[in-house]
C-alpha cells in the first residue's frame, strides 16, 4: 500500500512538472487576482502546472494610468525575471491585457509558444462603452484630446484609442497601438518575425459583449475608415498587406478565432468556464520537452 502511495507520487510529480507554464494577464482597472479563477481551472486540469497572474505597479489605478508603454515594459521585466518562465510557456491576456501580452511578444521576443487573447483590443476601442470604466474626469480628455502627448502618456486607453474619423492621427500620433501594429511607414520586422515563431495565436470576442467596441477587435477588425462599420478581416490592410504576419499565421493554420457569449466582465469567470475549458484549454495541453 505505501509503495502503491508512493508510485502514484513519483508519476504524478513526474508527469504534472512538464507542462508548459502559463502567464496571465488581466484587463483594465482591475487586479492579478481578477485572474485567480481561471488559474485555478487551469491548475486543476494540468496538474503541477506552473501559472502567474502577472500585475503591473499597483494593479488597478496603474492599469489605465500608466502608458501600455510603460506597462509592456515592466510586464517583460517581471516575466524575463522569472526563472520558472525561462524555458518557454503560454501565454493569455484578456482585454486591455491582450495589447500588453501581444506587445510583450514582439517587442520582448519572449519565449511563447502559443499566445491566448481573451475579448482582446487588437484594432483598437472606439465609443463611450469602454471608456465607462474609467472614472468620468478622464473620459472627456480622450474623446476631445485623445492624440495629444499629454493624455497618451498618461491615460492607457489612449494608446489603443481608434478614431475612424481620425486615422491618419491616429496612425502617427497614437503611442502604441499602430507601433505594435506596423501600422507606421517605418515598421519593425522583430515584431513579424516574433509573431511568425507561434505555435498558434488565438483570438476570441463575444458577441454580447457591452464594453468593447467594435467587440470584433478581439479578432483583429476595427471600423473601416469615416465609418462605423466593422471592415471584413480580408478586406483590412492588416490582412492584406500581412503587417505582422498574421495572413501568414492564417495560411499555415496556426491561426484560431472563437466566439464566446458572455458580458466583458464575466470572461474570465464562471459564466465563461465551459467555453473556455472546450476550447481554450487545449492550447495549454502541451508541455516543454
Ligand atoms: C490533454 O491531452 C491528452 C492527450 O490527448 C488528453 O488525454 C487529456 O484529456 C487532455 N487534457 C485536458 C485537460 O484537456
Ligand atoms: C524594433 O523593435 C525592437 C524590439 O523592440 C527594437 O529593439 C528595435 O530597435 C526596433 N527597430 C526599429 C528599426 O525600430
Ligand atoms: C473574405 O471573408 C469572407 C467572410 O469571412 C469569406 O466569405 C470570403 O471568402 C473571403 N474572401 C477571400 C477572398 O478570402
Amino acid at each position: 500500500m505505501i509503495r502503491l502511495v508512493f508510485l502514484l507520487f513519483i508519476t504524478t510529480v513526474l508527469s504534472s512538472s512538464i507542462y508548459r507554464p502559463v502567464v496571465l494577464m488581466h484587463g483594465i482597472v482591475s487586479s492579478a487576482d481578477d485572474m485567480n479563477e481561471l488559474a485555478s481551472w487551469i491548475r486543476t486540469s494540468f496538474p503541477g502546472i506552473y501559472v502567474v497572474s502577472i500585475e503591473i505597479g499597483n494593479g488597478k489605478d496603474d492599469s489605465f494610468l500608466w502608458s501600455i508603454e510603460k506597462q509592456v515594459e515592466h510586464f517583460c521585466k517581471t516575466v524575463l525575471d522569472d526563472k520558472n518562465l525561462r524555458q518557454g510557456f503560454n501565454m493569455l491576456g484578456y482585454s486591455q491585457g491582450s495589447i500588453i501580452v501581444r506587445g510583450a511578444l514582439e517587442k520582448c521576443s519572449l519565449p511563447v509558444y502559443n499566445l491566448i487573447t481573451l475579448s482582446g483590443v487588437h484594432q483598437g476601442v472606439f465609443g463611450l462603452p469602454y471608456l465607462l470604466k474609467l472614472p468620468i474626469q478622464f473620459r472627456d480628455l480622450i474623446t476631445k484630446y485623445a492624440y495629444e502627448d499629454a493624455i497618451q502618456n498618461v491615460i492607457s486607453v489612449a494608446n489603443y484609442w481608434r478614431d475612424p474619423d481620425q486615422l491618419n492621427k491616429y496612425t502617427t500620433d497614437c503611442h502604441f497601438l499602430p507601433d505594435i501594429n506596423n501600422e507606421r511607414k517605418i515598421q519593425n520586422e522583430t515584431y513579424r518575425t516574433n509573431m511568425l515563431k507561434l505555435n498558434a495565436f488565438v483570438m476570441t470576442y463575444s458577441d454580447i459583449d457591452e464594453i468593447v467596441t467594435p467587440r470584433h477587435s478581439g479578432w483583429f477588425m476595427g471600423y473601416a475608415p469615416n465609418s462605423l462599420h466593422v471592415e471584413t478581416w480580408n478586406n483590412s490592410r492588416q490582412f492584406k498587406e500581412d503587417l505582422i504576419g498574421l495572413r501568414t499565421l492564417w495560411e499555415q493554420g496556426k491561426l484560431y478565432t472563437f466566439t464566446s457569449h458572455v458580458r466583458h466582465q464575466d470572461v474570465p469567470h464562471a459564466p465563461n468556464q465551459d467555453f473556455i475549458i472546450q476550447n481554450i484549454f487545449p492550447f495549454f495541453n502541451n508541455t516543454l520537452s
